[in-house]
């Protein structure tokens, strides 16, 4: 038997298409052959994408879609449909933090409002899940497809600050084995979610955290690198590697994994 890591001609659906890490592994599975639909919570920052892969020779559509929004995911599906047919890969990209739901200097515990913790639940767990019935409906008539969630290493351990947003990645973790094992008990034995737990990338959602406006590192982004035995940030480039395997036929019997791709972060406890 050989399995074999080719996507040439599948479809994927990638939500948070236009943001730092998702736009990254539209582009570079673009090259591999796949066509991609890029779903952007702003259509104009996803058609940019999307104008990009083309102007490449890859294939890509692009889509205004809020993953909060029922309504507008399955907008967005019939117009993939329309265009691609059947589609193979779902990236659940959309996610991120709130300095609203994070302690600091100027926000203690005590004060974070529940509509910010809210937002950051919502946005990581419950669109990932709104976005998986919609195109996972579309697996489970086919028989077949892949789901790739993004959690973070705040899943596994909880990041000092970070409170929601901790929280709400680990029940990514949780929801990536909970629906691998609900495809495959109701529909398909074929269908796949896994996850991909990235390290620590210097992104528009951390910058704050990581580094001072002079460039310089805060105690946090030293204390992030010394426990990095690769003593580095990542780069969103570093994190396509993993997500293409799970995506191919290589990674068939690989289902309700959660990948680290971090540097030996979650390896590594600092003594
Ligand atoms: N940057 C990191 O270091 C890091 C580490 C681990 C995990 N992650 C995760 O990777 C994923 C991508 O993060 P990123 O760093 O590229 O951040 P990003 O902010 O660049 O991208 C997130 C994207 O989600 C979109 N989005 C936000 N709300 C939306 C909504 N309601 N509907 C549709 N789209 C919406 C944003 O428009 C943006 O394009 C997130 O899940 C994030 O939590 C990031």
């Amino acid at each position: 038997m050989t399995l074999d890591y080719n996507l040439q001609n599948k479809t994927a659906v990638i939500t948070g298409g236009s943001g730092i890490i998702c736009s990254v592994i539209a582009k570079e599975m673009a090259k591999k052959g796949v066509r991609v639909a890029v779903l952007g919570r702003q259509a104009e920052k996803a058609k940019a994408i999307a104008d990009e892969i083309r102007s490449e020779g890859g294939t890509a559509i692009s889509y205004g879609a809020n993953v909060l929004e029922k309504e507008s995911l399955l907008e967005a599906r019939d117009f993939v449909r329309k265009e691609f047919g059947d589609v193979d890969i779902l990236i659940n990209g959309a996610g991120g933090n709130d300095t609203k739901a994070t302690t600091g200097e100027d926000l203690s515990f005590f004060d974070i409002k529940a509509e910010n913790l809210k937002k950051v639940f919502d946005l990581n767990v419950t669109g990932a899940i709104l976005t998986t019935q919609v195109f996972g409906q579309m697996f489970t008539e086919t028989g077949n497809g892949c789901v790739v969630n993004i959690s973070s290493m705040a899943a596994y351990h909880p990041l000092t600050k970070t409170i929601a947003y901790s929280a709400a990645k680990a029940a990514v973790n949780n929801f990536t084995q909970w629906m691998a094992v609900h495809f495959n008990q109701n529909y398909s034995k074929k269908i796949r979610v896994n996850a991909i737990a990235p390290g620590f990338l210097l992104t528009s959602q951390n910058r704050f955290l990581m580094q001072h406006e002079d460039g310089s590192l805060t105690e946090r982004g030293q204390s992030v690198l010394a426990k990095t035995p690769m003593g580095r940030f990542g780069e969103p480039e570093e994190l396509v590697g993993a997500v293409l395997w799970l995506c191919s036929d290589a990674a068939a019997f690989v289902n309700g994994a959660v990948i680290p791709v971090d540097g030996g972060f979650s390896a590594y406890w600092g003594v």
